[in-house]
């Protein structure tokens, strides 16, 4: 039974870093990036440390480009809810070889608040269809640069819920798939699909939360060592590590997975 599943995945698994050639592994030098989500957080963060480590271009794209506080990138107006503007922000970055999905929200809602239908529905379109559409816009763009590579933001919260944000953990479910959706769909085209699972980030969106944080530099330059070094995947803390190995303990950790007690500190090592 597993000798088969092993059969049937095998197709899809990516070559290992040694078995490719210089220059099909991805530079953040001379590399041509598109960030969403760039005026804030984690994408600020992102468009600075590519900028830092010789992109040739950086796309910050933002709903508000004007609050991007950076110079030297090409702003780009993009609400990655909005299908038609990812589109033609694809139709006019036809040198893109890095694309980020890094956009996202969390709603922070209770199981019976009033409004967790409706959080549920808007995480899933930024956090979700936003990423889906700037796949499929930017895949033959990437395609045609070599391939390239592409990143997902994504969390712990992809692999266990909490009380205040179990429809955010869905969206992030559904964005884990996506992204594994991604490395089979885009691996005859050589293109690198990178997941990024991160527990509490130092940014505006766990603000409210009391846990040891890592700070979006930490993130930022991991992700940055993982493209270059031909990785599928980064979990970014020891939170995250916990959980992901935690998935297949008997009992598995989503059944009860309590933040608080379950990990000492979100510390990268
Ligand atoms: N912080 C954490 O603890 C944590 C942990 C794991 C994963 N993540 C993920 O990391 C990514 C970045 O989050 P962050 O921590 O940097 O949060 P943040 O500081 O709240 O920033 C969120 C960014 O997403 C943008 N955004 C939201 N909705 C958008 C839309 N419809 N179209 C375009 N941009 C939109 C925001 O732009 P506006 O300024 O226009 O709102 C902002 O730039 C997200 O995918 C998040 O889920 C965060």
């Amino acid at each position: 039974m597993h000798h088969n599943i092993l059969k049937f995945v095998n197709p899809y698994v990516r070559r290992q870093h040694d078995e490719f050639s210089e220059g099909e592994i991805m530079k953040i030098r001379d590399s041509v990036a598109f960030v969403t989500g760039a005026n804030r957080g984690i994408g600020l963060v992102f468009a600075k440390e590519l900028l830092a480590a010789g992109a040739r271009k950086v796309y910050a794209a933002a709903r508000n480009p004007e609050s991007i506080p950076l110079s030297g990138v090409e702003r780009v107006r993009l609400d990655v809810t909005d299908a038609q503007a990812i589109a033609s922000a694809a139709r006019v970055s036809g040198d893109v070889n890095l694309l980020i999905n890094n956009a996202g929200i969390a709603r922070w809602t209770g199981f019976l608040s009033p409004d967790s239908v409706e959080a549920a529905r808007a995480e899933m379109e930024t956090n979700y269809f936003g990423p889906l559409f700037l796949s499929r816009a930017f895949a033959p763009v990437l395609a045609k640069n070599s391939g390239g590579a592409t990143v997902n933001v994504l969390s712990i919260l992809s692999w266990v819920a909490v009380p205040s944000a179990g429809t955010y953990s869905a969206s992030k479910a559904a964005a884990w798939a996506l992204t594994n959706w991604l490395r089979t769909a885009l691996h005859d085209q050589e293109t690198q699909v990178l997941g990024v699972h991160a527990g509490p980030v130092d940014t505006d969106m766990a603000s409210g939360l009391t846990l040891p944080k890592v700070t979006p530099v930490d993130v930022v330059r991991q992700v940055l060592n993982a493209l270059e070094t031909g990785r599928d995947e980064v979990i970014v803390d020891e939170m995250t590590r916990q959980v992901k190995a935690g998935l297949s303990d008997e009992p598995g950790i989503y059944l009860n997975f309590n933040p608080e007690s379950a990990v000492p500190a979100a510390s990268t090592n």
